[in-house]
């Protein structure tokens, strides 16, 4: 046993972590999104979605991943499956770089592609979630001998100039976490991303496509109720972060369509008048019975909108794949 302990030591290069959201970075900017975000007359109150994932909403999110009514996440694997090979090709890559990567499940059938193609030399997974992040990494790092695993603690909607310059980078973009930004930083995103790689350099998209609003209904408003869990998870932040005193139980979670932004909107609603005290802000925050706190929009797509917004930032697509029901789609597209 210890002996093979010490040979696996001996093969595994450290993990090395480089961060840029430093905890007390991330508190600040919490508490000045609260301020501007849940004020007197926002309507509706929000906050944005990175919040949603320190370590317990990270192990929420994992489980979503694995329900029944939730098809993204193996709609995404079936085309890594069939095409993880093809991708490895078309980028050539030797540096595969991760945004939001979480816990990179889906990610080892690109490494495995990108080993098979004899490619494969480094991975960066960038995620905001530090504990999550650097755990996925370590784990990553044991199961791909002499892999060079450099992570990234840091913001893709702040920090994409920081991405990580060595070798050819195909950087994946997976889950359809795409969706998660609305349009306009959605464009900001494509626009930052294209400006920092190479010719030939390329992103791996991958989107959740429209379909009927039962089966969105379904993935988003889980039986089981891990969904909500997740979406009241934000609560239990900022009640540690901030000493306030939200009561999960009193806000009910709903993800309804809205068809006029082909969006899944994440809410909790609060179920009846309420203040909820944020100390360290000196403040209260006044809630309607009814009264809506958003937290997560998550954009569905028509496969040509996708291209055209990545030509749009200069990024042209090579290669586009379906699942076999046409759920969901994984876009190449590479800089000119
Ligand atoms: N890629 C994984 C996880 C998707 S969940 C999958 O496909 O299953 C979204 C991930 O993005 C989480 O790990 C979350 O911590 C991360 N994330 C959310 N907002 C982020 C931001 N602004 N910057 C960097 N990572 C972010
Ligand atoms: N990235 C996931 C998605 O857009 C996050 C998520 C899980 C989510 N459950 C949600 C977003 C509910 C909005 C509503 O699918």
């Amino acid at each position: 046993m210890r002996h093979r302990a010490w040979a696996g030591l001996e093969r595994q290069a450290p993990v090395t972590v480089e961060v840029h959201v430093r905890p007390g970075d991330a508190l600040r900017a919490l508490r000045a999104e609260v301020l501007a975000g849940l004020c007197g007359d926002c309507r509706p109150k929000e906050l944005s979605p990175k919040w949603l994932y320190d370590e317990r909403g990270s192990e929420l999110f994992d489980e979503i991943t694995r329900l029944p009514e939730y098809y993204p996440t193996r709609r995404e694997r079936e085309i890594l499956e069939a095409h993880a090979g093809d991708i490895a090709r078309a980028s050539g890559a030797d540096t595969l770089i991760e945004l939001g990567s979480g816990s990179s499940e889906k990610t080892r059938l690109l490494l495995d592609a990108m080993r098979g193609a004899g490619t494969l030399r480094r991975f960066v997974p960038f995620d905001v979630s530090e504990r999550f992040l650097r755990q996925s990494a370590e784990a990553v790092a044991g199961e791909y001998p002499g892999l060079r695993v450099h992570a990234v603690v840091g913001d893709f909607g702040l920090h994409l100039g920081k991405l990580p310059r060595r070798g050819r980078r195909l950087v994946a973009f997976l889950g359809g976490t795409i969706g998660n930004l609305k349009p306009p930083e959605r464009a900001r995103f494509y626009s930052e991303l294209a400006v920092g790689l190479e010719p030939g350099e390329g992103l791996l998209l991958g989107t959740d496509l429209l379909k009927s609003r039962e089966r969105l209904f379904a993935a988003y408003n889980d039986r089981a109720g891990v969904t909500a869990a997740f979406n009241r998870n934000v609560l239990r932040v900022l009640n540690r972060e901030l000493g306030a005193d939200f009561e999960p139980e009193a806000f009910e979670h709903l993800a309804p369509f809205d068809e006029e932004n082909g969006w899944v909107e994440m809410r909790l609603i609060s179920t009846q008048p309420q203040a909820v005290k944020l100390p360290t802000l000196k403040r209260y925050v006044n809630f309607a019975e009814g009264e809506v706190l958003r937290t997560e929009v998550s954009c569905k797509f028509r496969a040509e909108q996708v291209e055209a917004e990545l030509a749009a930032a200069g990024l042209h697509l090579t290669e586009r794949w379906t699942d076999a029901a046409g759920d969901f789609a994984l876009s190449l597209a590479l800089k000119r």
